[in-house]
């Protein structure tokens, strides 16, 4: 079975991306797949340092993405790019954890524009040797679209379903035998 595995680059606790997550692995479940979330803002992970292999709950978070056919990753757009906590959470990450790894890609935005966010994310989701599909969700206003913690937008619910069949899609290719 293929696992998809979220990981949410927001500490708020009422996230908007962390809530655009859950819609995917939803939609994720509806197509057979199991799925699991890493909230980034409820972890231990100290600052990345080079010199140090682990900290915290890094080892644990690492195999959890390891294992998974498939990783969806969401940020809240932070001047114009990714968050530090997504980064933070990269910065431990290699090549070992991503190979033959579906990657879809989500971005909040509190004004209009995630376009660079999304773009950021996939150059460095390539220098992980990801396998990003095409597909990406963008949400501009993010918190327009929820009452509260429940997502009430409809054509972004559809959008983040269609982000969820083409990641599924992309791991069951990559892992015929799951
Ligand atoms: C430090 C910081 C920088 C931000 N920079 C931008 C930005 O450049 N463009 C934008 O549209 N929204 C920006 N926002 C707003 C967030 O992208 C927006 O509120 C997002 O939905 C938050 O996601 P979350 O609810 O998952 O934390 C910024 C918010 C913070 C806290």
């Amino acid at each position: 079975m293929i696992t998809v595995v979220a990981v949410s680059g927001s500490r708020r606790g009422r996230s908007t991306t962390r809530r655009s997550l859950d819609a995917v692995l939803d939609a994720a479940r509806e197509l057979g797949a199991e799925t699991e979330c890493i909230d980034l803002g409820a972890v231990d992970l100290p600052l990345y340092h080079p010199d140090i292999d682990e900290q915290g709950d890094s080892e644990r978070l690492l195999g959890t993405v390891r294992d998974a056919e498939a990783v969806v990753i969401g940020s809240p757009v932070y001047h114009g790019s990714y968050s530090s906590t997504f980064r933070n959470f990269h910065d431990y990450c290699s090549k070992d954890e991503y190979r033959n790894t579906a990657v879809g890609l989500v971005a909040t935005a509190g004004g209009g524009s995630y376009g660079p966010a999304l773009e950021h994310l996939r150059s460095t989701v390539r220098g992980v040797h990801g396998h990003t599909v095409p597909e990406q969700v963008g949400i501009r206003g993010a918190s327009d679209a929820f009452d509260g913690e429940t997502l009430t937008d409809a054509d972004i619910r559809r959008r983040l379903g269609g982000l969820a069949g083409a990641v599924v899609d992309e791991a069951r290719r990559l892992h015929p035998e799951a």
